[in-house]
């Protein structure tokens, strides 16, 4: 039998529908807009395209949302001096300074600038401090997706052996400390692995998280297990025409889904979890900041 396929961009629609529902609440019941600023610096055409989708997904959540772009020779004084401001501005919950940043500013000192109650990246070094110490923080919006949608597929995490492929500090060990706070028995899998494939068929749950297109193979898979594909990896694809590319994740999908009991696909499984989380990370900074209780289920 085929595994289940899940839907990420269902799941992230089910989670901004939560979010805008508290978001309404917050408005008739507090008169609180929340508010998220995402600071854009130069001109990478990813990122413009992330920036743009992030704000125009705030606005359709009933949020503020603030879009600051600076020039690509902006000095880093100046990029401090807005995270200053946006620190300070009390209509504003998160902040988010898209990355990468230009070569003359230092990406550690501007990312550990932002207040870490604002800081809905969960990149700030307090977080992942608190994170891996298993106190509350701000989560990074990735590994959250992940494992919201995890908890939805089996309910409890407890006692389930994790094999996370990658150590990022973005996606690979937040991700570890989550599964660990949700009681499971967790491995970090990484390039100096040795026998990776035997390491993965031991996993009730595999986090595929290294950028390398189709390297999880199907035979690496224990049947019935569980598996969130994160790559997301620029491929060839003659197929469509000369010169064209497809998106493909870092497990082979195809064999895969014939062993796994659940995957996520690529695109349209955790990518779009990755926005709607962080909605969900500038309404829990909005009603934390405001000592409102938070929204059960969209935080860890
Ligand atoms: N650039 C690519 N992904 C991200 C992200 O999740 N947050 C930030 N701040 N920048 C990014």
């Amino acid at each position: 039998m085929g595994a289940k396929i899940i839907d990420g961009r269902e799941f992230a629609a089910e989670v901004r529908g939560k979010v805008k529902d508290h978001v309404t609440r917050l408005a008739s019941e507090h008169s609180i807009v929340p508010g998220l600023a995402v600071v854009l610096v130069g001109q990478d055409p990813a990122s413009q395209v992330y920036v743009r989708s992030k704000g125009k997904a705030t606005v359709e959540a009933g949020m503020k949302s603030v879009e600051h772009k600076l020039a690509a020779d902006t000095s880093e004084r100046e990029l401090l001096a807005l995270i200053d401001q946006l620190n300070n501005d009390p209509s504003i919950h998160g902040i988010l300074v898209q990355l990468p940043l230009p070569e003359q500013m230092n990406e550690d000192l501007v990312v550990n600038a932002i207040e870490p109650a604002k800081d809905v990246d969960g990149f700030h070094i307090s977080n992942v401090g608190l994170l891996g110490t298993g106190r509350k923080s701000m989560v990074p919006c990735t590994p959250l997706g992940c494992l919201m949608m995890l908890r939805d597929h089996h309910g409890s995490l407890s006692g389930l052996d994790a094999v996370i492929i990658g150590r990022s500090n973005i996606v690979g060990r937040p991700m570890a400390q989550l599964l660990i706070g949700d009681s499971c028995t967790v491995t970090v899998a990484h390039s100096r692995t040795r026998d990776l494939p035997e390491v993965v068929r031991r996993a009730d749950v595999v986090v595929a998280a290294v950028g390398r297109p189709a390297i999880v193979q199907a035979d690496w898979i224990k049947p019935g297990a569980t598996v969130i594909d994160v790559g997301i990896n620029k491929v060839e694809a003659p197929e469509r025409g000369e010169g064209k590319t497809r998106l493909a994740g870092d497990v082979d999908f195809e064999p895969a889904s014939r062993v796994a009991g659940a995957i996520t696909p690529v695109p349209g499984g955790v990518g779009p979890m990755t926005i709607a989380c962080l909605l969900a990370n500038t309404l829990t900074a909005c009603c934390r900041s405001n000592d409102i209780p938070e929204p059960v289920g969209l935080t860890a």
